[in-house]
């Protein structure tokens, strides 16, 4: 199925510009320069997953360890998709988050693949949100800016 694929769960030695062409690829906006990588480095939790030392997949929570922990930024490359990848990375961030509860957000067309792993809609979620806290507070470098 995935082959010979090499997990980790630490973001040292992550080329962001590499995370960044993965979200691109995968469709996932506002997942961009140093606002990205802080997210990631600031994350209790990440699983990512190399080819031949390519990033082809990625997947991160936050968590107080004990009771509570949020999945974000599940992303595997299309080109890699539909092979068992996803799950695996899953399966591998939720063994490390020992709590009752993990939430997410899923549009529609992904609930099935959450519903395979256990999850179900949790209908009485509120949120606050303000989308101009989405982008970055300064201004992204030049190299983030021309993709490398
Ligand atoms: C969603 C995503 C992470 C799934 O990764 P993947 O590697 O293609 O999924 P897998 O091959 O591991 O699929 C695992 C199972 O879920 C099912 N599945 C995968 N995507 C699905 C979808 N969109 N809807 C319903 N079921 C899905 C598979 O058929 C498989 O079922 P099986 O275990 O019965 O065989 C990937 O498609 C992706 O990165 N999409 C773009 C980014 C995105 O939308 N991320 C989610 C943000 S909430």
């Amino acid at each position: 199925m995935i082959g010979n694929i090499e997990f980790r769960e630490s973001c040292k030695g992550l080329d962001w510009t590499e995370l960044e062409a993965l979200f691109v690829s995968a469709k996932l906006d506002h997942r961009r320069g140093p606002k990205q990588r802080r997210a990631f480095e600031n994350s209790g939790r990440v699983c990512l997953a190399y080819d031949e030392g390519r990033l082809v997949g990625v997947c991160r929570a936050i968590t107080d360890g004990e009771y509570h922990a949020f999945i974000y930024d599940v992303a595997v490359h299309p080109d890699w998709q539909g092979r068992g990848l996803g799950k695996a990375l899953m399966r591998r961030l939720l063994s490390r988050l020992p709590v009752w509860r993990i939430m997410l957000v899923a549009d529609e067309e992904v609930q099935g693949f959450y519903r395979r792993l256990g999850f179900a809609l949790y209908g009485d979620v509120m949120a606050l949100r303000d989308r101009s806290k989405l982008e970055e507070a300064e201004p992204l470098s030049d190299d983030v800016k021309a993709g490398r």
